[in-house]
């Protein structure tokens, strides 16, 4: 069955986090990563034939999926890894709070690019460490991490750097000059990568690359903790399934030592991996037509946003997530703004960066062109 993604679903009655906050209001939810349409269907054929078998018990990943997992890393990031690698979670924050709490000590620091995805910006003061941030900053009309000036603010105790590549939410995939020179600090001051890789799956521009730091050689192999999952590609969100992939025996051991007692063992994701077999064995020809999809609506969004006088955004290399710069408005509170005019996004001050605001546009074309509209409206109803 052909996936179609220009159909227009209605959330509401299924206890969407997304659509839920303007449940009683017209405003149009682009906030929350997670997208408007169906999953592939295979995944959901699967997950039909094991709810007819009735019993849900305790349930472990099979060999099959480890298979899947080990092919997948090779096949599409030319990674060669180990089953005994991978460490299954309930999802990549808990992950990202595991790996600062397995890494560094208490007191400790923790390095972070700034904008990010929020849960890295607060998982070292949740686990008593402290932070050190990594700046991105603009340059000719691309992102680039200031690895310069980083160095001059690294402690002696900096225990770990976690990445986000490819990056959310300014879409920038790293390339191998610029990991080897993460890899370089980080030889020479001895910290451990904490690489998300989630969105590696969704590559918009295909000059691009995903390369997994882990692979790039010995060092960043013995030296990383890699987090990845089918949640955003297969749009599996609410299962809470993802895994870690540690290939030094020392690191996955203290991380499955924090990880004891607190976080459930991997024997009650049933759902996750019944999901994430499904989507490894079947899903590809569902996510090269979903690639497509998101690749036009990016297009479209590029467009749009950048004739919007006031507001402009790079292009993006890969996810669903736009990083708009709303600076020019000189508006105080810009995502309340836009939600005023029925417009939903998420506060970019929530990643590290409060001139932006940042757009989901995994969804349809149609919902897509309402919020630009609305965009449009609301800034026009702005004095001259
Ligand atoms: C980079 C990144 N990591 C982690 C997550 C969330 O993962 P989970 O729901 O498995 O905790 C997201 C969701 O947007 C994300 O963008």
């Amino acid at each position: 069955m052909p996936a179609n993604f220009d159909q227009l679903i209605d959330r509401s009655g299924t206890s969407s986090l997304k659509w839920e906050k303007y449940k009683d209001k017209d405003t149009l939810p682009f906030w929350v990563a997670d997208m408007d349409f169906k999953s592939a269907p295979e995944i959901i054929e699967a997950l039909h034939q094991r709810i007819e078998h009735g019993i849900f018990g305790y349930t472990v990943a099979d060999e099959g999926l480890e298979d899947l997992v080990v092919e997948r890393m090779n096949n599409l990031y030319d990674w060669q890894i180990e089953k005994e690698w991978i460490v299954w979670l309930p999802g990549l924050v808990t992950a990202l709070n595991l790996a600062v709490r397995s890494v560094a000590g208490e007191g400790e620091y923790v390095a972070a690019p700034v904008p990010v995805y929020y849960p890295f910006l607060t998982a070292p003061s949740l686990g008593g460490r402290r932070m050190v941030g990594l700046d991105w900053v603009l340059e000719n009309g691309q992102w680039r991490l200031d690895l310069e000036s980083f160095k001059t603010r690294l402690t002696d105790d900096t225990r770990l750097l976690s990445i986000c590549n490819p990056q959310n939410p300014n879409g920038r995939v790293l390339t191998r000059s610029e990991l080897e020179a993460i890899e370089a600090v980080c030889k020479e001051h001895n910290i451990v990568v904490c690489s998300d890789e989630v969105h590696c799956d969704l590559i918009l521009d295909r000059n691009c690359e995903h390369i997994p730091y882990a692979g790039l050689s010995e060092f960043t192999r013995d030296n990383s903790i890699t987090l990845m999952s089918p949640s955003k590609t297969f749009n599996v969100a609410g299962f809470g399934f993802a895994y870690a992939i540690i290939p030094n025996d020392k690191l996955r051991s203290n991380f499955q030592r924090v990880r004891k007692g607190i976080v459930p063992d991997p024997d009650n994701m049933l759902i996750g991996y019944t999901a994430a077999k499904a989507a490894y064995q079947h899903g590809e020809p569902w996510r090269q037509c979903l690639l497509d999809y998101l690749r036009g609506n990016h297009d479209y969004l590029l467009k749009e946003i950048n004739s919007i006088e006031g507001l402009s955004m790079e292009p993006l290399e890969a996810t669903y997530l736009a990083w708009i710069n709303v600076s020019e408005l000189g508006l105080k509170d810009p995502h309340g703004f836009f939600e005023e005019h029925g417009v939903g996004l998420s506060p970019g001050a929530q990643f590290g960066d409060k001139d932006y605001l940042r757009l989901n546009f995994g969804c349809s074309r149609e919902l897509l062109e309402q919020g630009i509209s609305r965009i449009k409206a609301a800034v026009e109803s702005l004095p001259h």
